[in-house]
């Protein structure tokens, strides 16, 4: 795509590119076409679904007092995706992406973390309660060479959380080039209810990237829009036309958006209705049916998607209403219809229980006993006008209360926002009350243009006057170019900081 050569309309170059995805497919992409940056993006038909979906590993541990340890190491490879060649990529303790680390509330952890890259990164656990040390954002530096060993104990719900890299300025190009990976909660609630939870079999993780491979098959990363990278090759867990067999009536897909800019409104191709049974924090109080759903960059969902027998269906993004004027729709990739996944269900499929009506208690949290209501506008790659500074402290937390922060976006561009260490409840957007999608733990969430969402939190434990957590736009070049914040979670009465970072300056 960088080498842009007229001759070809751009159909014909989509084409190419979506046969170019297949394993055995004979077509080049030398001699790429013009692309259209405006155009919308239609793949629909023209992806050659042949590869067997990847299921990443699951982490293996070892039990050492009372602990269970897990090994990662950042690395770099070469995956074969396309057949334009084998692409450089980095992964963890692989070539692309990382094993599914996976634990239980109560459980204590450790991770051993080893960078064998030639550059610093980060490894932070997205969506996780948990010491601000051990949270791996831009402060918890991991040298070439070195091993970071952070340890905590799960105490949260059952979810689909994400760990990725998180170095400052660096964050897009470290996931963009495969680092990250699925980190799984399980809870006694979760487990006591009829789901489908047999990993890899009828409980699929469904990490979904977006990709631009050159013709050698590298891949692109100067091909930014205004909003970041925008890929016309998607891939999921790192496989490019990919097909899942399908064995079971239900199947759970454990949705997750890791694209660095790109937002989803996830549909089948047949507009059948699935059910989403969970948000980023965890199970929804009852599971809600739906016919699409959006995620933005860093959020997920648990879906579970019913098949007939010899049944095939395909995973797809339609064009999704951002809030954008029609140019910047197309420009951020919304107006583009993109097929995902293809689903190929088997001759004869296991029986699944249904789907318990019933999910999870969540308790609303109550708006009267926040005890401070803080801002935050987000536009021009700045929160409240502020660049993200590794040595400011921006707001002081509270341990054991409850705030409201208010969040809008106050320009044309697309932002989302991500809160570290708590999952939010949305009390409201623009004053109305958010839709079931919306109505359960959160930690990321879409902000249209204009439109104020109020968000509730608690911070429990885990005080630390000089180590930050961050919040900020999860657009991975909007955070790479400052619009990201720090706070820190003190005892009553505690002065924060300084900050005591392992980051060089
Ligand atoms: Cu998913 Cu601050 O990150
Ligand atoms: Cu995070
Ligand atoms: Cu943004």
């Amino acid at each position: 795509m960088n080498d842009r050569r007229p001759g070809l309309d751009r159909r014909a170059f989509l084409r190419l590119t979506a046969l170019g995805v297949g394993a055995g497919a004979v077509v080049t992409l030398t001699g790429c076409g013009t692309f259209d940056s405006r155009g919308p993006i239609d793949t629909v038909g023209t992806v050659d679904f042949r590869n067997r979906l990847r299921i990443p590993p699951l982490a293996e541990s070892t039990q050492r007092d009372g602990t269970t340890v897990f090994n990662l190491t950042a690395q770099a490879g070469r995956t074969a995706i396309v057949a334009a060649g084998e692409t450089d990529t980095w992964g963890i303790n692989g070539s692309m992406l990382g094993p599914t680390l996976r634990a239980r509330r109560g459980e204590t952890v450790q991770i051993n973390v080893t960078n064998e890259l030639d550059e610093a990164t980060t490894s932070h656990w997205h969506g996780m309660h948990l010491p601000a040390a051990f949270d791996g954002g831009s402060h918890q530096t991991i040298h070439p060479g070195d091993t970071w060993s952070p340890s905590w104990t799960i105490n949260q719900p059952a979810a689909t959380l994400w760990y990725h890299p998180h170095p400052h300025g660096q964050t897009e190009r470290h996931i963009y080039r495969g680092l990250g990976g699925l980190f799984i909660l399980d809870d006694d609630d979760e487990s006591a209810l009829d789901l489908p939870r047999d990993y890899g079999v009828d409980d699929i993780p469904v990490i979904v990237q977006d990709k631009t491979f050159d013709d050698q098959g590298q891949l692109v990363e100067t091909s930014r829009r205004d909003n970041g990278m925008i890929g016309n090759t998607i891939v999921v867990n790192g496989t490019a036309g990919p097909v899942l067999d399908v064995t079971a009536q239900r199947t759970r897909l454990r949705l997750l958006n890791a694209s660095t800019a790109r937002s989803y409104s996830f549909g089948f191709s047949d507009d059948r209705e699935f059910a989403m049974i969970a948000s980023d924090g965890g199970l929804l109080r009852e599971p809600t049916r739906l016919t699409r759903l959006l995620l933005t960059p860093g959020e997920r969902a648990e879906i579970i998607v019913e098949m007939s027998a010899g049944h095939t269906t395909t995973l797809r993004s339609y064009p999704q209403d951002l809030g954008l004027s029609s140019s910047r729709s197309r420009s951020t990739g919304a107006t583009d219809t993109l097929d995902i996944l293809l689903l190929q269900a088997g001759g004869s499929l296991a029986p699944s229980e249904a789907i318990p009506s019933r999910l999870a208690t969540i308790d609303p949290l109550d708006e009267s006993s926040a005890v401070e209501t803080r801002e935050f506008e987000l536009r021009n790659d700045r929160i409240n006008r502020e660049s993200m500074d590794m040595n400011r402290i921006d707001d002081v937390v509270t341990v054991d209360t409850t705030e409201v922060w208010e969040v809008w976006n106050g320009h044309r561009q697309p932002h989302n926002f991500h809160v570290h260490d708590v999952q939010f409840q949305i009390l409201s957007i623009d004053g109305r009350d958010p839709s079931p999608e919306l109505s359960g733990w959160k930690d990321t969430v879409y902000l249209p243009p204009d439109v104020r969402l109020r968000l509730i939190m608690r911070f429990t434990e885990y005080t630390d006057p000089a180590m930050p957590y961050m919040y900020h736009c999860h657009l991975l070049w909007h955070e790479d170019r400052g619009m990201m914040g720090q706070f820190v979670v003190v005892e009553p009465g505690q002065e924060p900081g300084p900050i005591d970072s392992d980051h060089d300056h």
